[in-house]
């Protein structure tokens, strides 16, 4: 059942996934907007992979830190994503953007969830069929 008040079991506790993303939020290239964006990814091996937002002068070639870590750790042999946490230092809650839901999705073992930072600094569970009901998929 998916609720919040049984939040799914993501084989890491969703606080130390939060708080790896938030290790990497030095290392955002994010000049233009100011905003640092850290994202931790959880594959089915147990690696935790990180990644942040990579953003550039022309401003549509724009990295989001959640599909930097999943390209990195697809780059190194990993498919089935468990969990992934996203944060920024802006102190609010960072719902992924359309773009890197699609991609989560390409990667989601089963239904994989997004850890979100509530305002109370707890984390928030969602799953990626809530975030991105009826995904593309390439038609066979
Ligand atoms: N950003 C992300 O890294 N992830 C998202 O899901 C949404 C937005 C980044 C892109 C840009 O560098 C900055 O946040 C401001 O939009």
């Amino acid at each position: 059942m998916k609720n919040e008040s049984a939040p799914p079991s993501i084989g890491v506790d969703a606080n130390e996934l939060i708080s790896l993303a938030r290790v990497v939020l030095v290392n955002a290239y994010a000049p233009y907007s100011n905003m640092r964006v850290g994202a931790a990814a959880l594959f089915d091996d147990g690696s935790i992979i990180t990644g942040v937002n990579v953003e550039n002068a022309s401003f549509g070639l724009t990295i989001c830190a959640e599909r930097c870590a999943i390209a990195t750790a697809v780059a190194q042999g990993k498919r089935r994503l468990r969990a992934l946490a996203v944060t920024s230092d802006h102190n609010k809650p960072l719902p992924p953007c359309g773009a890197c839901r699609q991609v989560i999705a390409e990667f989601s073992e089963g239904d994989a969830v997004v850890v979100l930072e509530e305002g109370d600094g707890n984390p928030k569970i969602f799953h990626i069929s809530e975030l991105l009901p009826l995904a593309y998929k390439f038609p066979k």
